[in-house]
């Protein structure tokens, strides 16, 4: 057995780098390292970066600043930089930061136990190749300890659809799906952990089409298997883009139940120009009318969204249509973002709006989407929903947990036995301006 030392991951970005920051400490579990939550006893310290906005990649380079000390301290530290950052900007980080040791690109993280090796030998590594083996199928060495009743399972990877404004084709490659077979086992083996709600993920999960019994399936087919699984109640996925919504994922929502009433479906724009130059491939209308097919199939299905105000050659005009087009759908929970430039997409080479312009957008957008959120919130008050429990609530005697619309519902449960993994019935008696109350019923 080699030595025990410590590991400790800080996590940036979208819920895909949670699931790789899990998988790539249990790839380095075979390599002696337990996972720590204090950076200071840590021998080995990743951060995994997110390159989105400009914003997001700031962040690494001053974090990797406060980090000099703890070098200093401890010379046989290394130091890593994992996920987007890494696989855009791997050969200056190395360049500008020699502290780094160790730089790996999310396509690569099976290939961090060899890694680790030549960094522990005194070596630097780099790798962000696009490898053709899959880097999930060896990640599989890992120690099988209990779960929290929630967990990320990714089954697709990658983005081909080079919206004009997004890194992500850049920084995670093409699009590629995971066997059928492998997302089962790997679902299987969560739910005999103690999980009971799995969340897909994929930068487009809705684009699903693996490999499985009979040819490809689709989501709609991976979800309806998912849904046999004993002990599996309640299923997710996310991200998806309005062009990959087929009939049979629409039914799925009306048909199976462990299927929750909550689908985010980013749209970006309602202006048709803007969507044109984002390249989003669908208009303000067609968007609206695949919401009004999926109510349809689920009436109280919750939508949420994404929002770029300030992207290159927005007028007022167009932001206009974006607040009409948010006026039509009612979203239950939003994000916005001010336009970031990303260098190496083509919006990065347009003429650019002017940054007061993009504050004033996000606010009025966002003062908008906030009311929306409260508007669906306090509808929910009087309904009995399903909440699944997952920690201790702010004051005593108090858990809080999901619904099944993803909103956060606190609830008195003193006495009542009430543990972390239990999914229980509600009744919603109060909205708060970011989560709910509830009783038990
Ligand atoms: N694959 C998903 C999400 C990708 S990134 C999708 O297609 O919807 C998450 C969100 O970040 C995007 O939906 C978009 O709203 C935002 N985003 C991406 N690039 C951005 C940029 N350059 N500036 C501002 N926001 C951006
Ligand atoms: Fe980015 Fe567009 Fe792909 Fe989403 S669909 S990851 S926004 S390029
Ligand atoms: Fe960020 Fe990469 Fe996710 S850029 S949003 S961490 S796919």
């Amino acid at each position: 057995m080699p030595a025990e030392r410590k590991l400790f991951i800080k996590t940036y970005g979208c819920q895909m780098n949670v699931y790789d920051s899990e998988r790539m400490a249990e790839a380095l579990g075979g390599s002696g390292y337990v996972v720590t939550d204090d950076a200071e006893e840590a021998d080995m310290i990743l951060l995994n970066t997110c390159h989105i906005r400009e914003k997001a990649a700031e962040k690494m380079y001053s974090e990797l600043g406060r980090l000099r000390g703890l070098k200093d301290a401890n010379p046989d530290l290394r130091i890593g930089v994992a996920g987007c950052v890494a696989q855009a900007e791997g050969q200056e980080i190395l360049r500008r930061q020699p502290l780094v040791d160790l730089v790996v690109g999310p396509q690569s993280y099976h290939r961090l136990p060899q890694m680790e090796a030549r960094v522990r030998g005194g070596e630097r590594a780099l790798d962000t190749d696009f490898p053709d083996e899959d880097k999930f199928d060896h990640l599989a060495a890992r120690p099988r300890a209990r779960r929290g009743p929630g967990a990320f399972l990714t089954v697709q990877e990658g983005c081909d659809k080079f919206c004009a404004f997004c890194v992500v084709p850049y920084t995670r490659g093409a699009e590629v799906s995971r066997p059928a077979a492998r997302v089962l086992s790997e679902a299987r083996d969560l739910v005999e952990r103690g999980v009971r709600e799995i969340t897909l993920l994929g930068q487009n999960v809705n684009a699903y089409h693996g490999d499985g019994t009979g040819g490809e399936w689709s989501l709609a087919r991976l979800i309806r298997e998912l849904a046999r699984i004993d002990g599996l109640d309640r299923i997710r996925y996310t991200t998806s883009h309005p062009n990959d919504m087929d009939d049979d994922l629409i039914a799925a929502h009306g048909e199976v139940a462990e299927l929750m009433p909550y689908l985010h479906l980013p749209v970006q724009s309602g202006s048709d120009r803007v969507l044109k130059a984002m390249n989003r491939k669908h208009t303000a209308d067609s968007y609206l009318r695949l919401i009004g097919r999926i109510r349809a199939a689920r009436p109280d299905i919750l939508i949420s969204g994404d929002f770029i105000v300030g992207f290159p050659g927005e007028t007022e005009s167009d932001f206009a249509d974006t607040l009409a087009l948010v006026g039509a759908v009612e979203y239950g929970q939003c994000y916005s973002f001010k336009y970031s430039t990303r260098p190496g997409t083509p919006a990065a080479e347009r003429p650019q709006v002017e940054e007061p312009v993009k504050d004033d957008r996000l606010r009025r957008l966002q003062a908008l989407l906030r009311d929306q959120q409260h508007a669906v919130q306090r509808r929910m008050v009087g309904q009995e929903v399903g909440v699944l429990f997952d920690k201790p609530g702010r004051e005593p005697g108090q858990m809080v947990g999901k619904s099944d619309h993803l909103h956060s519902v606190f609830v008195f449960v003193a006495g009542d036995g009430v543990a972390r993994g239990d999914l229980r019935r509600v009744r919603i008696t109060a909205s708060a301006p970011n989560s709910l109350a509830g009783t038990l019923v």
